[in-house]
């Protein structure tokens, strides 16, 4: 499939995810085949205010292209202004309060106008191809998904993420993939589905039953980015791929720790490395202990002491669905 003029190598995307879907983490998503990873949201108004760290969540360095950026804001000048990279991603579902003010993220749910505004803006300013990410309305009683997604494509944006939830539901309950299926009959462009794929066959089952073409992986790839592997293994050739063994799963811990490590160094990244650690421990039997440990982890000497330790318990292959899925969300900005 294609973004554009942008081939893409699988229908498997990363989601966008603050405070996630940093250089490291998309690096690995997409050695093991993603087709397409976004950054972590990125407020337009920080961007043309030239702030440091801003800039540094649009560092490319490390990616295979294409690579999505997604910008953050509610005013069309300066979205236009912050607007660079191989895809540009307008965010128009993040629930956070702070963003929502600034006319931002969801809430452009509520002014379709606007929303338009800022969509023709950044396809006027930007050579590159445009895409929105949208949830379903701002709460039950205005679900305008469909307004949303055949309004912006006339603005000329070239795909779309939906995730199948309100504003108002923020994470629960599930996501409605019926509406994602009205969507992706509404419109021409490519439409990426968005909610609850937790396994390999998720996303099989609602790309044969909603048509969509392409799966957005979120909180399933929290602790368990294999899943990448397992779902574009699925998707393109049917294999099955088991889930990794304990030792594997250290093995992954450990690459993603060293990654974070090169990249931001020894003093910030073992810290930002706590709960990427913690998810990877979810789930097998006897880690639980481990996890406590790992919030005070403080130096790469710490990172390397408790993934010894992991190694140590053996815990089996064993690894539950359930306790592998609570989501990143509370500890995060997430849209
Ligand atoms: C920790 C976290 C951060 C997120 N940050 C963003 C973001 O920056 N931009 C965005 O469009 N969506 C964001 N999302 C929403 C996801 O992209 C995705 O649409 C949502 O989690 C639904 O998929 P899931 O049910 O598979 O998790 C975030 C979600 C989580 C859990």
């Amino acid at each position: 499939m294609k973004i554009g003029s942008s081939a893409l190598t699988s229908p498997v995307y990363v989601a966008p995810m603050a405070g996630v879907t940093d250089a490291p983490f998309r690096k690995i998503a997409r050695e093991f085949g993603a087709g397409l990873a976004c950054t972590e949201m990125i407020s337009s108004e920080a961007l043309v205010r030239r702030h440091r760290e801003s800039f540094r969540l649009m560092d490319l360095g490390w990616d295979q292209r294409p690579v999505s950026v997604q910008l953050m804001g509610g005013d069309p000048g300066v979205m236009a202004e912050a607007a660079g990279a191989d895809i540009v991603d307008i965010n128009m579902g993040c629930p956070v309060p702070k963003v929502v003010k600034t006319s931002g993220g969801s809430s452009l749910l509520r002014d379709p106008d606007r929303a338009c505004r800022v969509s023709e803006a950044v396809v006027g300013a930007v050579a590159v191809p445009v895409t929105a990410k949208i949830r379903l309305g701002w709460d039950a009683g205005t679900r305008n998904f469909l307004e949303m997604a055949t309004r912006l494509e006339a603005t000329g944006i070239q795909g779309l993420a939906v995730h199948g939830r309100t504003r108002a539901q923020r994470y629960d309950p599930f996501a409605d993939w019926a509406a994602i299926t009205q969507v992706r009959a509404a419109v021409g462009i490519p439409v990426a589905g968005s909610g609850d794929l937790r396994t390999a066959d998720d996303s099989v089952r609602r790309i044969r039953e909603s048509g969509v073409d392409a799966v957005m992986l979120g909180r399933g790839i929290l602790g368990n980015l294999w899943l990448v592997r397992q779902t574009v293994a699925r998707l393109t050739t049917g294999e099955v791929i088991p889930d990794l063994s304990w030792t594997e799963q250290i093995a992954l811990i450990r690459r993603h720790g060293d990654l974070v490590l090169d990249y931001y160094g020894a003093e910030r990244g073992p810290r930002l490395l706590r709960k990427f650690i913690a998810w990877g421990l979810r789930g097998f039997p006897g880690a639980a202990r481990l996890r406590t440990m790992v919030q005070s982890v403080c130096s790469p000497e710490d990172v390397a002491e408790v993934l010894e330790r992991a190694q140590a318990i053996d815990p089996g292959a064993y690894r539950s669905d359930a306790d592998t899925f609570d989501d990143g969300s509370a500890s995060s900005e997430a849209a």
